[in-house]
């Protein structure tokens, strides 16, 4: 008994030594240590060893190999372990890529707009986003029940919270604010979100982006309006951009105009972001209306000014050329990372 003990010894460490995976050394635990295994029957033979002394010293050597069994596997299983987290990492596989953070390009462009027009002398000023009605419309001579409510599809499909308070549908209002508290002459742009409850489309969006113009001061003509968004198209997009002034009509303004820019996408030739026309508008402007200055107790016999709100949204679309506004919105990295 005690020789085959020994060659059993012999044998499970040549054995398990040069067990080359996992599963080889699994099987060999079940030989050796499994409920059916070698080490179990040599147990169970022990008790056909008639001397107890004998029994005993042969059981003692029985449970000294088991227990080296034991040791033995569980060695070669951290052995194996490490081997096969080593051959898990692949080095051929490109590195981690670390990201940088910018801004998101609606933000660089509102950046931008605002620098060309801080350079021609144009301060900032920033109004609220909940706003009353009177703002919104009243003072821009937009009263309850006139007319011009009736424009469908435009400014007055607003958020009401209440009755008369509203998510501004347009930068306008901030102009009043302004014109509220500061004395001509006032030169100013006012930057912010607007929102108008209407669907989203290639080339609208229910919340978007404005930056509103104003200039008043004595004898400031429509010439000079006309000078300021020329120049401001050509530095922001290209010295031989082409513009188109149209005639245009907002109760705040008169006259007014739109202006619009060839479109980019299709150059002209018409498609789903120019609704076939060619061109893009960009901007909507004219000449600050008498009432609205009389709203504000700026006297318009003495003062007259232009004022403007440019889409920054639409701005970028044309900038970029791209075919539809909702990629702004979408958030998709593959997108943002281009710019
Ligand atoms: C206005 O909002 C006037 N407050 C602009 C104005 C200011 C006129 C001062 C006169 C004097 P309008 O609704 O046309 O006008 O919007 C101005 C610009 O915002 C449009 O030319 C267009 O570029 C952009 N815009 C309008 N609706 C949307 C929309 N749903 N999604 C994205 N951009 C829009």
């Amino acid at each position: 008994m005690e020789e085959k003990l020994k060659a059993l010894k012999e044998e499970a460490i040549t054995g398990i030594n040069s067990c080359g995976d996992a599963e080889a050394l699994e099987n060999l635990r079940v030989i050796y240590l499994g409920r059916k295994g070698v080490l179990n029957m040599i147990f169970t033979e022990l008790s056909s060893i008639p001397v107890l002394e004998e029994r005993k010293r042969i059981g003692a050597l029985a449970n000294e190999l088991k227990q080296k069994i034991e040791e033995l596997i569980a060695a070669k299983r951290l052995g194996l372990s490490k081997v096969e987290t080593k051959e898990a990492i692949d080095l051929a596989l490109p590195g981690k890529k670390s990201w940088t953070g910018h801004n998101h390009p609606l933000t660089s462009m509102n950046d931008e707009i605002c620098n060309i027009f801080l350079q021609l002398g144009f301060s900032i000023e920033l109004g609220p986003e909940v706003e009353l009605d009177w703002y919104n419309f009243e003072a821009l001579n937009i009263p309850p029940h006139h007319p011009s409510r009736d424009m469908a599809g435009s400014l007055f499909s607003s958020f009401f919270i209440t009755d008369d308070v509203l998510l501004r549908s347009h930068t306008s209002p901030v102009q009043i604010r302004v014109m509220e508290k500061r004395r001509p002459p006032i030169k100013s742009i006012m930057p912010g979100r607007v929102y108008r409850y209407e669907n989203f489309d290639a080339s609208h969006a229910p919340i978007f982006h404005q930056v509103e113009g104003l200039y008043i001061d004595k004898g400031v003509g429509f010439g000079e309006l006309k000078w300021v968004l020329s120049e401001f198209c050509r530095r922001f997009y290209s010295p031989d951009v082409k513009i188109r002034f149209t005639p245009s009509y907002f109760p705040f303004t008169e006259p007014s105009a739109e202006v619009a820019v060839s479109c980019v996408i299709c150059r002209g030739k018409g498609c789903k972001v120019c609704k076939g026309s060619g061109w893009i508008e960009l901007l909507g402007s004219g000449m600050v209306h008498p009432q609205v200055l009389i709203n504000c107790k700026i006297d318009p016999r003495q003062y007259s000014g232009y004022a403007f709100g440019i889409g920054v949204d639409r701005a970028v679309m044309i900038k970029y050329m791209l075919d539809d506004i909702r990629l702004l919105f979408e958030n998709d990295i593959r997108f943002l990372e281009q710019f």
